[in-house]
């Protein structure tokens, strides 16, 4: 998803992309690319893993290209290894047609074997791939440019911005979006795509944002836009007036803000191209039906956040499969003696899929004769390339330290897994998993619901953000659901904070309840809400200062006892703590705002812990 810029003017092309790419490069990425046209050399590409640097030292800073028209990306692998064959642009077979894509064709494969079957040689194995090729397979046929980027967009499915290059149109190249973001740029005698408004804001402030379906065609005197019908239509523009400095962030303050809002976004496209007709698929997998049968114990390992993606996970899986479900630190499980055999199926959690202590699990496992299943956010990652099978979030790049959507697709992953599982093992009954399933579908609708409330939670961490001391205490889910709660307000507002049990508060722990206390009391686990409600009832007897979160069902109950209640949409149980995550995650931002603390960069924190 990560980015595109396009550009069609007076001016030598490819100097312009790799700048506007290179105010990209804050969205992350793992290789690069750009295709130009020109008067005497035609169509020229060149595209290669790695940093921006890379590229353009192969085309000494854009001078060796020729051409005053190009497009240019840089990529964010979610199908086909971080390579230079697999990066963008991508060719129509007889190379007239260059394409450049953000997003996923959930449809690639149909289509792929379509393109093989008429004799079509692929390159890559990414799912890109099959735009351009499709688009040189009908234009090949009729000649007529936009009539074949019209047949190929309706034959697609998925998310995609796409920059279009065709050799033998040399004063125009066609863009087209949906489901990822694609915005126009109106300049003196020269026009812009960009993904996002960074990457030309300095040659103009004048855009248009291109909305789903649509098609434009982008020439220096100006640009013209399609509906998806093929009719024209005006766009309204609009003047950009950030700081360049404020745009690096898309125009919000911090990286972990941006991916707090981006989580509803990151779950569709981590959830979507999974749900096919009523069921789960996931075409990554090599498990048989009969070895998932098969298994006797789960065994979740993992550090940090991933970790407490898989604490949630032990009670959602345990409850669909009846089989036991372990979770351990990665860094315990090294030098425990686990019981792991080829009876087990190791699950291993990491976004960065570079952590040592992960990896160094990972290797043990496979040693003791365990199955090993990765859940990973960064495409041809270490722990992505040993585990026998690997799970993509498709989250895209995570730039904060402080992980927030990578965390939500991480454990929306890991219910869908579950539930995946529970049908073919038949320990989940068609009407249980159909609720689970309309759940899935509804998660990002509600989680948008809920981040409409961030100025309820803002206000409540400008009231509690003076604290030293913080409990979040919850019961079932809602203790897992404290643990990353926990974590996120402690490594960004470096607050001391610790996540109990609320049943075993009295058993010590409770001592240190006193007058001003903050207990974030957590409870969206419904089945024991009378249970939750008793331990607030405790903890207030002691002088407690109480944040409870709840379900909207419950909120009127929930105030009877607490004035300050969040609430989340009432879904399915196992799906709550996907909900009830995301305010936790706008108190710890807001708490650490209100601190001047470096919220994108917490002190001693990297972003991927590649050491012991
Ligand atoms: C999360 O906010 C932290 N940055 C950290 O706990 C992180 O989850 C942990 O280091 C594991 O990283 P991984 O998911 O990349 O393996
Ligand atoms: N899905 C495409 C690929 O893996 C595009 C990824 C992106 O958005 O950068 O190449």
């Amino acid at each position: 998803m990560c980015g595109i810029v396009g550009y069609v003017g007076r001016e030598q092309a490819a100097p312009i992309l790799l700048d506007g790419l290179e105010h990209l490069e804050y969205r992350g990425y793992d290789s690069a690319g750009v295709a130009v046209l020109g008067p005497t050399r035609g169509l020229q590409m060149k595209k290669a893993k790695g940093r921006l640097k890379v590229l353009s030292a192969m085309v000494d800073g854009g001078r060796t290209m020729e051409g005053c028209l190009g497009i240019g990306h840089t990529r964010w692998a979610t199908h086909g290894q971080p390579n230079d064959v697999n990066s963008h642009p991508h060719l129509s077979q007889d190379e007239r047609i260059a394409v450049v894509h953000n997003g996923i064709i959930e449809n690639y494969v149909e289509i792929k074997e379509f393109l093989i079957s008429q004799g079509i040689r692929f390159q890559s194995e990414t799912d890109t791939e099959v735009v351009a090729q499709l688009l040189g397979f009908y234009y090949k046929e009729t000649g007529d440019l936009m009539g074949s980027v019209y047949r190929v967009l309706h034959r697609i499915e998925g998310a995609y911005a796409l920059g279009i290059l065709c050799a033998d149109v040399p004063d125009a190249f066609v863009a087209a979006r949906k489901d990822a973001p694609l915005l126009l740029g109106y300049g003196e005698g020269c026009s812009f795509v960009a993904s996002d408004v960074t990457a030309i804001i300095k040659h103009t402030r004048d855009v248009s944002y291109m909305e789903d379906g649509e098609v434009a065609v982008v020439r220096a005197d100006g640009i013209r836009v399609f509906n998806a019908m093929g009719q024209p239509i005006e766009k309204e523009h609009s003047f950009i007036d950030w700081d360049v400095s404020a745009a690096e962030k898309g125009g919000y303050p911090h990286f972990m803000f941006k991916e707090i809002l981006e989580q509803p976004e990151a779950v569709r496209k981590t959830v979507s191209p999974r749900l096919r007709n009523g069921e789960i698929c996931f075409e990554e997998l090599s498990l048989t039906d009969e070895q998932i049968r098969a298994y006797k114990r789960l065994f979740i390992v993992a550090c940090g956040s991933s970790y407490h993606v898989g604490m949630v996970g032990k009670y959602n899986l345990e409850r669909l499969l009846r089989i036991p479900v372990d979770v351990m630190l990665a860094s315990e499980f090294r030098y425990a003696d686990p019981l792991v055999d080829q009876d087990t199926l190791v699950i291993v959690i990491s976004q960065s899929g570079e952590t040592l202590d992960t990896m160094a699990a990972l290797r043990q496992a496979r040693a003791l004769g365990g199955r090993i299943l990765s859940i990973v956010n960064v495409v041809g990652s270490s722990i992505a390339r040993e585990a026998d099978d690997v799970l993509y979030t498709w989250a895209g790049p995570e730039i904060a330290v402080a992980t927030t959507k990578a965390y939500s697709t991480q454990l929306v992953l890991l219910d869908m897994l579950g539930l995946y599982f529970a049908r073919i093992r038949g320990s989940v009954t068609e009407e249980e998993s159909e609720r689970i399933l309309e759940g899935l579908r509804a998660l990002p609708e509600m989680m948008e619901r809920v981040l409409q409330e961030k100025e309820e939670i803002q206000y409540l961490a400008s009231r509690y953000f003076n604290h030293d001391s913080v409990f979040y205490i919850g019961r079932n889910l809602d203790y897992a659901l404290g643990l990353e709660s926990s974590l996120k307000l402690k490594e960004i507002s470096y607050i001391h904070s610790e996540a109990y049990a609320s049943g075993e508060l009295k058993h010590g722990t409770i001592s240190l309840i006193e007058p001003g206390t903050l207990v974030v009391a957590l409870g969206t686990y419904t089945p024991l809400f009378e249970k939750t409600l008793s331990n607030i009832v405790e903890v207030q007897a002691r002088g407690a200062d109480v944040v409870a979160l709840t379900t909207e069902s419950r909120r009127d109950d929930m105030r009877k006892t607490v004035p300050n209640v969040l609430t989340v949409p009432d879904t399915h149980v196992i799906l709550e703590p996907s909900l009830g995550i995301i305010p936790m995650q706008l108190f710890a931002y807001y708490v650490a705002l209100q601190r001047g603390c470096d919220i994108d960069k917490p002190r001693n924190l990297a972003k991927s812990v590649t050491v012991e």
